[in-house]
């Protein structure tokens, strides 16, 4: 039986940037997850992509890696990106569930503020691990269900969902939470190894972030975070996994809709031989959404 392909969140046209980041006060939980990226992403490598990288509000994160490659579902986001970042990035426009990198050609990868977009996260993992070349890192954020205050609004029954339920919880339409235990477990079957857990955002309420400017308690959650990425009692955790198996590419690009590989870029697009088809590169941004 043919089964549905997952539901994809479609930020096209979203006012992400000014809406979440601009005209909300989020400045303690940007820094608690740039203090968290920093201490799990290797300094330096060649190739680093970030999956579902919105208006690239990372970047400055990936100074020392030789290609920076942003991708996103969105070509608005990946516009808005073009704009502030300019040359600093190749822009591609392609689904995370069908990357267009060749097997193993990549250094590092980082998905944050992403998997809770997810419907099928075992299939979007296997398609990073696929892309990981090994000795390759994989820094991955997820919506923790089982966080302290969803244990506690669950034991006052002021929540119906169980915290500890493995499953994913849609909580509204296209928005999931996860068991810490569910994603390491997606993660070992894609062949990937957890190295280190960090737990990220423990004060994300409006009392703590009124009583302590937002670097101080970013610098606090980032010392609790470490010790506790264990046990995950935030919302937010963070886990570096490793790609310890695979051969390295030199070759960057596969064609999504064939996966024949390796493609090589011409000035006006990627050509694939084996399917005929050629995506282009538009604005300055690869479109490879198939
Ligand atoms: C909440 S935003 C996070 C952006 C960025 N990572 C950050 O932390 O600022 C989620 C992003 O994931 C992208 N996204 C969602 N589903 C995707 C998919 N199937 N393939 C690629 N990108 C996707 C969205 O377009 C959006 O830009």
């Amino acid at each position: 039986m043919p089964t549905d392909p997952p539901r994809i969140c479609d930020y096209e046209g979203s006012p992400y940037r000014r809406a979440f980041w601009e005209d909300t006060d989020r400045r303690y939980e940007d820094a608690a997850e740039r203090l968290a990226l920093r201490s799990l992403l290797p300094p330096d490598g060649r190739r680093l992509v970030e999956i579902g990288a919105g208006f690239g509000r990372l970047i400055d994160e990936y100074r020392g890696y030789g290609e920076i490659i942003l991708v996103d579902y969105a070509r608005s986001m990946l516009a808005d990106a073009r704009q502030r970042i300019g040359d600093g990035a190749t822009y591609v426009c392609a689904d995370l569930y069908r990357l267009p990198f060749a097997t193993g050609a990549l250094d590092a990868a980082v998905q944050i503020r992403v998997l809770h977009h997810v419907e099928a996260v075992p299939e979007a993992i296997r398609e990073v691990a696929r892309v990981l070349a090994p000795g390759g890192s994989y820094i991955l954020e997820f919506a923790n269900k089982r966080n302290l205050k969803g244990i506690a609004r669950w034991v006052l029954r002021r929540q119906s969902e169980n915290p500890f339920d493995h499953r994913p919880h849609e909580f509204v339409p296209l928005n999931w939470n996860f068991h810490p235990s569910f994603v390491e477990a997606a993660l070992a079957d894609a062949g990937l190894h957890v190295r280190r857990r960090r737990a990220v955002s423990l004060f994300r309420a409006p009392f703590a972030k009124r009583a302590l400017p937002a670097a101080m308690l970013a610098r606090l959650d980032h010392v609790l975070g470490g010790p506790l990425g264990r046990c995950a009692p935030a919302p937010s955790q963070f886990v570096r996994a490793a790609q310890l198996t695979g051969r390295r590419s030199e070759a960057l690009w596969r064609c999504p809709a064939c996966g024949h590989e390796p493609l090589i870029a011409e000035q006006d697009g990627v050509p694939c031989p084996a399917c005929a088809r050629m995506w282009p590169i538009e604005d300055g941004i690869m479109m490879f959404r198939a």
